[in-house]
Order: structure tokens, then C-alpha cells, then sequence
């Protein structure tokens, strides 16, 4: 099933959640004298045009990402912020980098990158958008069986995103075993689970699998964007880590306190916790 199309939800608060999270893990794996591979199991179209049908249906980017970029807390230097600026420095003021664009400026000369993209719309526009960079390898295929054929990376080093549309309620227990074959296959690869929290509770037997599992430096990582028992389906943005790197907790932290909440009229407060 591939209904799923990004462009509904690119920049939203659930993206900023992700995205400042990816930015700050890979500007400090990248901080580190030794190339690295980027392995993305659900890359989407890797850049996005705020001003689409599609973005102002939801109007999910002006709870997220304008917001974010309006407060005074987050930091001014931080990645995320970095990355947003350059992109809208290139394409425009209405674009916004999905996370393949956003490692791809963060990733150096040495690294490499994976991306894989399913949806015959969505993978061309990945591959236009990302064309003209040797480090960069698009491939056209179903991430199930795609990511396992392509792991362990060279160089071993490495980042795998997990973050799939979850169309249907089976699509969470198949991210969990993702993860686990993943670790499996390539066990010093940092492994970044994003999961929707919604209220029937369909992420709960994943991530009790998960944490159940053992994994190495193991985090999970969830921020409210609203009420639990409020009229949205989705009431929050997780994210799970394997090996998550030493010391950048607290700046995992702050990238989690500043995500804007969804419904207007309340402050951008949050409430995260990581495990
Ligand atoms: C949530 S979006 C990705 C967003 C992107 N990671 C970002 O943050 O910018 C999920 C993407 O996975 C793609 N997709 C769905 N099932 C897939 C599969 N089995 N293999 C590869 N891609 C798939 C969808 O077409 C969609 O573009």
C-alpha cells in the first residue's frame, strides 16, 4: 500500500522533532575523524515546497517548523536551523529538506549515502533532487528486503533511519523487526526509529518489543504534540535509538523542549522523556 505521500506532513511538529533529533546525531557522528555510511530505509521526496496543495491542505508546517524558526529558545546554531537556513538559501523561502536533503549537507566528502524510496512518484523526485553527487546511491525498491541486502554498509560506520508511513497497523510490528534485523546484520550501526504515537495505542507492542529486546545504548525518546485524550488520532512523535551516540543527551533534550505543539492558542511547551 503507497497512499502515503509526505508532503502532507513535511516541516510539521512531528518533523521537527525528527529532524532537529537527525541533525544533532549526525553533526556529532560527523564530528569524528572517520567517514561513515547513511542508510535510510524510507527516504520520501527529500525536499519539500511548503506553499503545495498538499502542505497548505494540512497546514502542518506553520504549526512546525515556522513556528520553531519564530521562538526566541532554540539555540542559533543549532544544526537543524542550519540546515532549514541553506535550504531555503537554495530553493527558496517556502522549501523545507527532508531527512535525506538534511544529511546530505551534513554528511562530508568521505561519507556515503543509501536511500530507499518505493512510491514510483516519490522516488523520481529523490532522485532528481538528489542527482549530481557521487557519495549518494538511490534504490528503487522495498526497504523490507532492500535494507538487508545492502547491509553491513562500507564503511561499517554508520546511521540507519528507520521512518515509515505507517499505513496500516501491521507496518509497526515490521519496523520493529527492521530494527532488530538491522542490528542483527550490522550491530555497531546507530539505528533511529521514528513511530507516531496515536491513540489506539498501535505503537505500544512494538516498542514494548523493543525495549524488551536488549539492545545496545537503547533510548526512547517521545514528545507530546497534544492531548492524549484530545480529537487528534496522533498525539505524539517517538523516536527509538540503537547505540545512540555517548554525550549528546542533553542536546537531544533541548531539541525535544522546543518542538511546537499542534493545536493553536497553546504555548510550545513539551513534555519528553528518554529511557
Ligand atoms: C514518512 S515518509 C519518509 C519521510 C522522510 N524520511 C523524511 O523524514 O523526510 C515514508 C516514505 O516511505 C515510502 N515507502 C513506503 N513503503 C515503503 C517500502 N516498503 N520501501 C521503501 N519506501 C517505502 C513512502 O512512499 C514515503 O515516501
Amino acid at each position: 500500500m503507497l497512499s502515503y505521500q509526505h508532503d502532507y506532513h513535511a516541516g510539521g511538529p512531528a518533523d521537527v522533532h525528527k529532524h532537529g533529533s537527525l541533525a544533532v546525531v549526525l553533526t556529532h557522528m560527523t564530528a569524528k575523524n572517520k567517514p561513515m555510511s547513511y542508510l535510510e530505509s524510507h527516504a520520501g521526496a527529500g525536499l519539500y515546497d511548503l506553499q503545495s496543495p498538499m502542505a497548505e491542505k494540512t497546514g502542518e508546517a506553520r504549526q512546525g517548523i515556522e513556528r520553531w524558526l519564530a521562538l526566541d529558545g532554540p539555540l542559533p546554531d543549532h544544526p537543524y536551523r542550519r540546515v532549514v537556513t541553506e535550504t531555503r538559501n537554495r530553493f527558496g523561502p517556502h522549501h523545507y529538506p527532508g531527512s535525506p536533503w538534511i544529511a546530505r549537507l551534513l554528511l562530508r566528502a568521505t561519507d556515503s549515502m543509501h536511500l530507499m524510496e518505493l512510491h514510483p512518484g516519490t522516488q523520481p523526485r529523490l532522485k532528481g533532487v538528489m542527482r549530481d553527487d557521487n557519495r549518494i546511491h538511490i534504490h528503487h525498491r522495498d526497504s523490507y528486503e532492500g535494507l538487508m541486502a545492502i547491509l553491513p554498509p562500507n564503511p561499517r560506520r554508520s546511521l540507519i533511519v528507520i521512518d515509515p508511513s505507517y499505513e496500516v497497523k501491521t507496518e509497526f510490528q515490521k519496523a520493529g523487526q527492521l530494527v532488530l534485523d538491522s542490528h542483527r546484520k550490522c550491530p555497531e550501526a546507530v539505528i533511529m526509529l521514528w513511530y507516531p504515537l496515536l491513540r489506539d495505542h498501535w505503537h505500544h507492542p512494538m516498542c514494548r518489543r523493543l525495549e524488551q529486546a536488549n539492545l545496545p545504548k537503547w533510548a526512547r525518546r517521545e514528545v507530546l504534540l497534544a492531548s492524549p485524550s484530545g480529537p487528534k488520532r496522533l498525539y505524539g512523535s517517538g523516536l527509538m535509538f540503537v547505540n545512540l551516540p555517548h554525550g549528546i543527551e542533553t542536546s537531544l533534550d533541548q531539541t525535544d523542549h522546543w518542538v511546537p505543539r499542534v493545536h493553536p492558542g497553546e504555548t510550545p511547551t513539551n513534555s519528553s522523556h528518554s529511557s
